[in-house]
């Protein structure tokens, strides 16, 4: 039995891989949190414990995560500014200097990130920082989870997930589309709970290495196949725009939807982000190396089987 810590265990992804790693291992799993101890939510998890941690100390979050005898650390800390890179770039230097700790997977979980990309999303920086630092820790083996975009979002409010919502493209619930460019790039797609049943089996096989990408992938579809299986799963045609790359490239981009806790600048900035990426092809991760073919008795859930499973029967 192996001490796996998540770092951000409380947040949407960080959740799904806790109780993935409560449901198909023994392992013992604490949640590194900045909040206080608290009890565990339910006599389910009785196996998880809860550590608060400061990610600005680093000789005491050494200290924690050896005394604890943590061997493991999966960061899914939410990774949106300086502050939280900070944290995520502390907690490597602790795990590197902690003498129990010898694997880490950065908190990442997205499209394959590299500096090319920095002009399109200057917020790549962050998970560059995490993984050149990486890189140079000779004490943790480390790699890099690449789901693509999480298939959740168009499962919404209807599918298990911890996700904050998101509308991307398509509002399913609305029945209206948004699409980036003329919906013929090609997306790959991952359910949450896939992507972290995917992650505990890398960390069972303990006697490979490890790629500097898990590249896992759920499905793989373009916007105008899963606006077909959309209508056909809600049994009725959507209204749907086509913002054009001279448009995207200009800002000029239309918001299928204001998800419930955002503004709607954020929102637009957020569907002007995810258009120039998707345009850009990000999504469309390379088939070579895959997890997939690693541990074929995995069968992640396709688009289609998703999409009927959040949206059949519904109004
Ligand atoms: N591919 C996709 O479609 C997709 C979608 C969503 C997310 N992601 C990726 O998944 C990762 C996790 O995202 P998420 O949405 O699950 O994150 P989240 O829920 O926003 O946050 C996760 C946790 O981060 C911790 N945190 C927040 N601010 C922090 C700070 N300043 N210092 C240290 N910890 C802090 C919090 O834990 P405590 O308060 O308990 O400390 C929080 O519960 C990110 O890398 C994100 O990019 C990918």
């Amino acid at each position: 039995m192996a001490v796996i810590a998540v770092a951000g265990g409380t947040g949407g992804v960080g959740k799904t891989i806790v109780e993935t790693l409560v449901q198909e291992t023994t392992h013992k799993i604490i949640i590194l949190t900045r909040s206080p101890p608290r009890q565990p939510p339910s006599p389910h998890e009785n196996r998880i414990q809860h550590l608060q941690i400061n990610y600005d100390n680093i000789p005491e979050l050494e200290t924690l995560l050896t005394s604890n005898n943590i061997t493991t650390i999966i960061s899914a800390i939410g990774i949106t500014t300086e502050e939280t890179c900070q944290a995520q770039l502390n907690l490597i230097d602790a795990a590197e200097q902690s003498p129990t700790v010898t694997r880490f997977i950065p908190s990442e979980y997205s499209f394959i990130q590299t500096e090319e990309l920095l002009p399109i999303d200057p917020s790549i920086k962050y998970w560059l920082a995490a993984a050149t630092k990486l890189q140079h820790c000779t004490s943790l083996k480390s790699t890099r989870v690449i789901p693509g975009f999480f298939m959740d979002y168009w499962g919404m409010p209807h599918a298990r997930t911890h996700l904050q919502p998101g509308v991307f493209g398509i509002d399913v619930e609305h029945c209206r589309a948004a699409i980036p460019g003329d919906g013929n790039d090609r997306l790959c797609m991952t359910y949450s709970y896939d992507m972290a049943r995917y992650l505990v089996q890398l960390l069972d096989d303990v006697e490979e290495e490890w790629p500097e990408f898990s590249v896992v992938v759920g499905d793989a579809v373009t916007y105008n196949e899963l606006l077909g299986m959309v209508e056909e799963v809600r049994g009725r045609k959507f209204s749907v725009v086509y913002d054009s790359a001279e448009k995207i490239n200009q800002g000029q981009v239309t918001v299928p939807a204001v998800p419930p806790g955002y503004t709607e600048e954020e929102a637009h900035e957020v569907t002007q982000l995810v258009s120039r990426l998707t345009i850009a092809k990000v999504f469309d991760l390379p088939i070579e190396g895959r997890l997939n073919a690693r541990f074929p008795d995995i069968k992640p859930l396709r688009m289609k089987e998703f999409l009927e499973r959040a949206w059949r029967g519904r109004d």
